[in-house]
């Protein structure tokens, strides 16, 4: 038999480190690979995957608009299109909408439109933040392995630590386009914002004439406990991104747009496939499942019942256990890695957030079952002598 992770091998980039596992196929909060061995997925398609595996209801839409209509950029007018843009602005309380197709693309619009609005250059983000990959997302994005190999990237950004309103005060002049900040910091190490900090940085944002972009790429459709994290503070951004699990798992960002950005002018940015009538379709039955299944309540209870279980482990390498909803992490005193392969070994696929952090990204319709799975093999491999599963010295 053909051996595909050899052949996936042979042929992809090398810009991922893969793990030795071929998925095949999966349903609400678990996956199976190829050999027929069930996972309780903690990865959830990296924050994609908030409705779940399989869900009907999108796989009926997606088939049904394949069938209709797949391309129709938005130099065109088109019904789904409207309908998802009123849909996303009423649940966001922000005006206007631009459509793209993954969350450095959000992020990278929102620069743009913050440069053309306020005619100002700079850009300030926090330390530790993660806004994508692209030259302009990616010179707001923190970590230096990232950032390092494509030097020199867009000039004007600087970066300040993050819940430091007294730093941002500092770093916000007369010539900051706009701020930028995430909620929670997910990949910098799953770090919740304090309130005083994100309401404080909006109200400077103001008195300077600067834009509050928030990056609700990871935060976004009920990760948090709310539909939007900004909504646990009434923190109200001129320009909000979003992705990940907008259209139930297929490619899309958005882009929300406030008033205090103005009017843009027409021919400035654009994109083929932003606003295609697939991806429409498939947002707007995700976000119909998403209130039919109530997944903000559902990630907030689950949220709180997984970070109150973990924090129960009895173990010394454990430096802390943080979250809001399902965006959970595990601090330890050593590195990740050797024990996600652990948790792998033990049905259960989770995330790193920097070197040393445990990341829970589950679907949100994940059962308290499966959670318990994910708790008593988190608890079996801190059991496990690091050595062993390091294979390192200690
Ligand atoms: C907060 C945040 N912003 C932006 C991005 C980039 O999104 P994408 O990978 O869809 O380009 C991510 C991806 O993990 C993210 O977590």
């Amino acid at each position: 038999m053909m051996d595909y992770s050899a052949l996936e091998e042979a042929h992809s980039s090398g810009v991922y480190a893969k793990r030795p596992v071929m998925i095949v196929r999966g349903e609400g909060a678990l996956l199976w690979d190829d050999k027929g061995r069930e996972y309780v997925d903690c990865i959830g398609g990296q924050g994609a995957a908030n409705l779940g595996h399989g869900n009907p209801a999108v796989a009926a839409a997606l088939a049904a608009q394949a069938r209709e209509l797949i391309s129709c950029p938005e130099i065109l007018h088109n019904e789904l299109r409207a309908k998802l843009m009123d849909r996303l602005c009423e649940l966001t309380g922000l005006p206007r909408v631009y459509l793209c197709n993954s969350g450095t693309e959000a992020v990278e619009a929102a620069f743009k439109f913050a440069r053309v609005s306020t005619r100002r250059t700079e850009i300030v983000a926090a330390m530790r933040g993660f806004h994508g990959r692209t030259m302009g997302a990616l010179s707001a994005t923190w970590n230096k392995a990232y950032r390092e190999p494509f030097l020199p990237l867009v000039p004007g950004f600087r970066h300040v630590p993050y819940n430091n309103l007294e730093a941002l005060r500092q770093a916000v002049t007369d010539q900051t386009a706009a701020v930028i900040l995430e909620v929670v910091q997910g990949e910098g190490g799953v770090h919740p914002g304090s309130p005083e900090f994100l309401l404080g940085a909006q109200a400077l944002c103001q008195e300077r004439g600067a834009l509050l972009i928030v990056d609700e790429v990871q935060t976004g459709f009920g990760r948090t406990g709310k539909m939007f994290a900004c909504q646990h503070h009434g923190l109200q951004p001129d320009l909000l991104c979003v992705a990940k699990s907008i259209a139930g798992g297929v490619p899309m960002g958005a882009l929300l747009i406030g008033e205090r950005v103005g009017v843009l002018p027409g021919h400035i940015h654009g994109s083929t496939f932003g606003g295609n009538p697939l991806a429409c379709a498939a947002s707007l039955a995700a976000l119909s499942e998403m209130a039919r299944l109530d997944l903000p309540g559902r990630a907030a209870e689950s949220g709180a019942y997984l970070i109150a279980r973990l924090r129960e482990i009895p173990s010394p390498l454990v430096r802390d256990v943080r979250g809001l909803g399902l965006l959970v992490g595990m601090e330890l005193r050593s590195k990740a890695a050797p024990y996600l392969s652990a948790l792998m070994d033990r049905g259960v696929l989770a995330l790193n957030a920097g070197l040393n952090v445990l990341r829970f990204l589950p679907p949100l319709v994940i059962t308290h079952e499966q959670l318990d799975r994910v708790v008593e093999a988190v608890g079996a491999v801190l059991a496990e002598p690091v050595r062993e599963l390091a294979g390192v010295p200690e």
